[in-house]
């Protein structure tokens, strides 16, 4: 863990007061837990825990507002990425009519556990106008920014991969989430969790495993048996650069049922989003 960064980092949130600090990986988990194998009403055998400390706090929990996130109120993870906001997936905010939903419905919580932590109410909800589903469901340019009316107080936010850095990415990745288990259990998980992934490119994606469906707006990533699922949408896709810790490189996006096999999870591309990112930060002050 080293403890400052480059200059360069600092000047990417413009309006930001936060540190940006340095983050250890987390730790290499045995198998990823196996096809069928959760049992209902245990998620301990899924998805291992984030553990205490380990430098995620800028992970968030959308939610209704005025709700237990813990008792039906969780609707989507999401990122903090400047002290005032909060990267998750377009289709987070968007109601089924397709309109944005209102600041005043929705909250951000902070802490890795679902029934504790920090509230934040929302000043405004800043959908990615190129955002659209298409007749298959999939979505492209799924992403959103949550405008908290007052700082987060986390001691850490993420850092986004910029485009430049895309290349140094490894294809080893790891999304966090308090999502369901598995697409046909309806729980969530009392705790952020973690799991490790492989990226696949593009061009194999589509080939492979989605017939043409993947645009250079997203991101697949693939485990054995294991996947994002529904209440990690919004949530972040990590990677490293090897050198710099982690980076903020995706967001839950989308994917057919979860963790079946050969069917990767899709996640929007943070870095090809960087500058709408940037801008909309930037446009509407602080
Ligand atoms: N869209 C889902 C949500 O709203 C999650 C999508 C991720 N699915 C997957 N199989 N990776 O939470």
């Amino acid at each position: 863990m080293s403890s400052s960064r480059p200059a360069a980092f600092v000047s990417i949130f413009l309006t930001v007061t936060l540190p940006v600090s340095a983050q250890d990986s987390l730790p290499e988990f045995e198998a990823p837990f196996e096809r069928n194998a959760i049992e209902p009403g245990s998620v301990t055998s899924g998805a291992p825990q984030v553990p205490a400390g380990y430098g995620f706090s800028w992970v968030v929990s959308l939610g209704h507002r005025g709700q237990s996130h813990a008792l039906g109120g969780h609707f989507c993870g999401g990122s903090v990425i400047g002290s005032r906001w909060v990267l998750t997936a377009g289709h987070c905010v968007v109601r089924e009519d397709g309109t944005v939903v209102e600041p005043s419905q929705i909250q951000i919580k902070t802490g890795y556990e679902l029934q504790q932590g920090a509230f934040y109410e929302v000043e405004d909800v800043l959908l990615n106008p190129k955002y659209s589903s298409t007749a298959f469901n999939t979505l492209t340019n799924d992403i959103a920014i949550v405008k908290t009316k007052r700082s987060i107080d986390i001691p850490v936010i993420a850092t986004m991969v910029r485009p430049r850095d895309l290349n140094n990415v490894s294809e080893r990745v790891t999304v966090l989430g308090w999502g369901k288990p598995r697409s046909y259990l309806n729980y969530l998980s009392e705790r952020l969790r973690y799991l490790n992934l492989k990226m696949i490119k593009n061009d194999d994606c589509n080939s492979r495993y989605y017939n043409g469906m993947i645009d250079e707006k997203m991101i697949c990533a693939l485990a054995e048996g294991t996947d994002a699922c529904q209440g990690d949408s919004g949530g972040p896709l990590v990677a490293s650069d090897g050198r710099l810790s982690l980076y903020l490189f995706g967001v839950v996006s989308w994917g057919d049922q979860c963790g079946e096999t050969g069917k990767p999870g899709i996640y929007a591309n943070v870095a090809r989003h960087y500058d709408w990112i940037i801008d909309t930060i930037k446009d509407t002050g602080n």
